[in-house]
């Protein structure tokens, strides 16, 4: 298995951009989980279905190819203008919650880090407890609510942590700390020093 840094952490936590960041200065892909449960919401709501239905929303999961690279797109469609939409933002998390559906995305994940060959950084919520326990660091990012809902401008701060409450207390695999996962606060820091920081400890562990 190649290198895997795997990043949790809830809305507005800088994960999207550590992630980037990371994947740049050590030429590795990226993953954004949270664009593919978007990208799934999205065409849920496309085609019309009812997304408290674990069964619906799974069997559109299934059907479904999603892309994050370079761009989002269903099945070679671009979605990526639709998936921060106050109607996306709310039925997202009720898609999230959902147990098959969140097998189905487990699974492609998976997938997509086994296609990658150069390394992956992979960030979402539960990418250090579930998708990638072995993970080759685990960090968990965590930044203040008023910080976290700056960072996500057009979204209010009650729509994230309307978010973040439901992440954390759904019972299909919730937002939390896995035990060996590293915390890390990033209010007030730079993404170049947190870059440095976990290429630092990529470095202490690749060299024991
Ligand atoms: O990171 P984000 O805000 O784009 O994520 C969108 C939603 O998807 C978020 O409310 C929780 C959910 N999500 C999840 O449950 N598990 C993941 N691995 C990634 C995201």
């Amino acid at each position: 298995m190649s290198t895997i840094i795997a990043i949790d952490g809830p809305a507005g936590s800088g994960k999207s951009t550590l992630a980037r960041a990371l994947a740049e200065r050590l030429s590795f892909d990226v993953l954004d989980t949270g664009a593919m449960y978007r990208a799934l919401t999205v065409e849920c709501l496309r085609r019309g279905v009812d997304v408290t239905s674990d069964e619906a929303v799974s069997d559109v999961a299934h059907a479904i190819h999603v892309t994050t690279l370079p761009d989002v797109r269903v099945d070679g469609r671009l979605v990526d203008d639709q998936l921060r939409t106050p109607e996306v933002n709310i039925a997202v998390s009720i898609v999230a919650a959902l147990p098959a559906a969140r097998a189905a995305m487990v699974r492609a994940q998976r997938e997509q880090a086994a296609a990658s060959t150069r390394g992956l950084v992979a960030e979402g919520r539960d990418l250090t407890t579930v998708v990638f326990p072995d993970a080759t660091i685990k960090i968990f990012l965590t930044a203040s609510l008023d910080e976290r809902a700056r960072r996500r401008g057009e979204e209010s701060r009650d729509s994230v942590a309307r978010r973040d409450h439901l992440d954390s207390t759904r019972s299909a695999s919730p937002l939390r700390q896995a035990n060996d996962a590293r915390l890390l606060d990033t209010t007030g820091r730079s993404v170049a020093e947190l870059v440095e920081e976990v290429v630092g400890w990529l470095e202490n562990i690749t060299s024991n």
